[in-house]
């Protein structure tokens, strides 16, 4: 999806003028001069040229990737499911080590690629980039990567681009921090009914085992006019969907110059027309508002799903991890939810392993999982991240210790969260339709407003579309139903 106000003023512009200094505009000269490199490119070989996007992470990466495959697209890359392809982008995380890994091993594999077709260019982004050691590593050891960039500077691809492309020697650009936002560049959504929205960038937090504000930067929130205009964009092309996207989107709108809070910006969004959905991640329950519960419980469209991360239910361990609530504080906020808003679902993040970790403050976690009942939960052994205070601590727990602990929890999680689902068992439900399912023919997956996913009987003529489905039967993760009508 390109605004075609976008590509008109792009079709004007005057490569023989000098560049633009303002943003957007000098990334649209950028876009046009790209084109006309690809163009020529394509027709040297005569063939279409293909690009592959690579996303690690986080649904704030995907969005990220989104923005990147846009100007691909928009300069005349085809994109293409292979990584044997003319220009391969990926987007890093680094949260935890694996991630790191990953990347790593995968780059052999373009290596491969790239003696196959020398011009190949493979170009790396994301959070990981925002390491000096990686790029350090990526210098010395890695020589074949062509172009090296961060989080911050992600509105400058398509510049970064052109210098790739009329260079043989590998570009990097890192910016430590910004505080800008650029508006208005093209972007290829992966779904066409439903979309992440980005209202906040960075994180201020700085939870001592986390490593995103380092890469992230600051906390900065866009615009609400901003955020509104680019909702009624989408809607006007057809999602119905959204997701604010945000590390922390219960600060959203502090460091505006209007300050705003979160519950006031879904009370704007609310009122747009024609959209039907709101999600929202990420929540800290450290600034969760009684605003907001009241904002959601009376709300029609913002979905009945709040992903509360609780990380460690030890209050003593919480404070070493910098989080800012105790348990009890937890505990009470999840029954205020769970009061107000009786069908939503409640969903968490745990870190099991944390420095100074003991039996005991585990027990606790294990408590919190069993007294809150989460209808799911993304447990995570800790990584160690270089440069978080958590990394210099002493007592860094044993791995077979810490791997008990993770069964342990796992156990205890899936077991709850199968308990959970039952109760929605029989009612009947509105469901996104979001894809035809992969194992069983004739029928499609969709997700309930709480998120739960349910596969029934359906064809493509219902993807994206909001149907009533009957829940006949729970099976542990997911629901089999039946369509009852449109
Ligand atoms: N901003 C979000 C989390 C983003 S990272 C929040 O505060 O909830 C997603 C999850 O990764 C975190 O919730 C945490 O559980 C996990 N995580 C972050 N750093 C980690 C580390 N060093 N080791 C293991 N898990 C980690
Ligand atoms: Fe990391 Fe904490 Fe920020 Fe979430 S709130 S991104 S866990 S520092
Ligand atoms: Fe990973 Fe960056 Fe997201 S580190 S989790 S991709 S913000």
């Amino acid at each position: 999806m390109i605004d075609h106000t976008i590509k008109e003023y792009i079709e004007k512009i005057d490569l023989t003028q000098p560049i633009p200094t303002e943003e957007p505009m000098r990334q649209y000269y950028f876009l046009k001069k790209a084109k006309e490199i690809v163009k020529k490119e394509s027709e040297r070989l005569g063939r279409p040229l293909f690009s592959h996007t690579n996303t690690f992470g986080c649904q704030m990466n995907a969005r990220d990737s989104e923005k990147l495959s846009g100007i691909l697209r928009e300069v005349g890359y085809m994109e293409t499911d292979s990584e044997e392809a003319d220009f391969v982008i990926y987007n890093t995380c680094t949260v935890r080590e694996n991630a790191n890994l990953r990347v790593y091993g995968r780059l052999g594999v373009l290596h491969g690629y790239k003696k196959k077709n020398p011009h190949m260019k493979i170009a790396l982004c994301g959070c990981m980039m925002q390491e000096p050691t990686v790029v350090e590593k990526l210098q010395k050891s890695y020589r074949f990567v062509d172009l090296i960039f961060g989080t911050h500077n992600i509105f400058k691809f398509a510049e970064l681009l052109v210098t790739t492309l009329e260079s043989n020697r590998m570009v990097i650009d890192i910016w430590k921090d910004t505080n800008q936002i650029v508006e208005d560049l093209p972007i290829e959504r992966k779904y066409p009914f439903k979309s992440g929205v980005n209202i906040m960038f960075g994180c201020n937090n700085f939870c001592s085992y986390c490593i995103v504000p380092y890469v992230r930067g600051r906390e900065r929130s866009r615009e609400p006019r901003d955020i509104i205009r680019e909702i009624e964009g989408l809607v006007a092309d057809g999602v119905v969907e959204i997701m604010l996207l945000g590390q922390n989107v219960n600060s959203y709108g502090k460091n505006l110059d209007n300050p705003m809070t979160f519950a006031e910006l879904l009370e704007e969004i609310e009122k747009i027309e024609g959209l039907e959905r709101i999600r929202f991640m990420t929540s800290h329950p450290k600034d969760l508002s009684d605003e907001l519960i009241q904002v959601m419980a009376k709300s029609t469209k913002i979905c009945r799903h709040l992903h509360l991360p609780l990380q460690s239910g030890s209050t003593s361990l919480l404070k070493v991890m910098n989080r800012k609530y105790t348990k009890e504080q937890y505990l009470a906020l999840a029954d205020k939810i769970r009061t107000a808003i009786p069908d939503i679902a409640l969903t968490t993040d745990i870190i099991v392993g944390f420095p100074g970790e003991t039996e005991e403050d585990f027990l606790e976690t294990l408590d919190v999982v069993r007294k809150v009942r989460y209808d799911s939960a993304f447990t995570f052994i800790y990584s160690k991240r270089t440069g978080t205070p958590a990394a210099a601590m002493e007592n860094q727990i044993p791995e077979e210790i810490v791997k008990n602990r993770f069964d342990r929890l796992l156990k205890e999680v899936q077991d709850i969260s199968k308990e959970m689902a039952e109760r929605f068992t029989g009612t009947t439900q509105t469901v996104l339709v979001e894809e035809l399912n992969g194992q069983m023919k004739d029928y499609v997956t969709g997700r309930l407003s709480n998120n739960h996913v349910v596969h029934f009987p359906g064809d493509a003529s219902l993807l994206g579309k909001l149907v009533t489905v009957h829940l006949d039967e729970c099976r542990g993760f997911y629901y089999i139903g039946s369509k009852i009508g449109e």
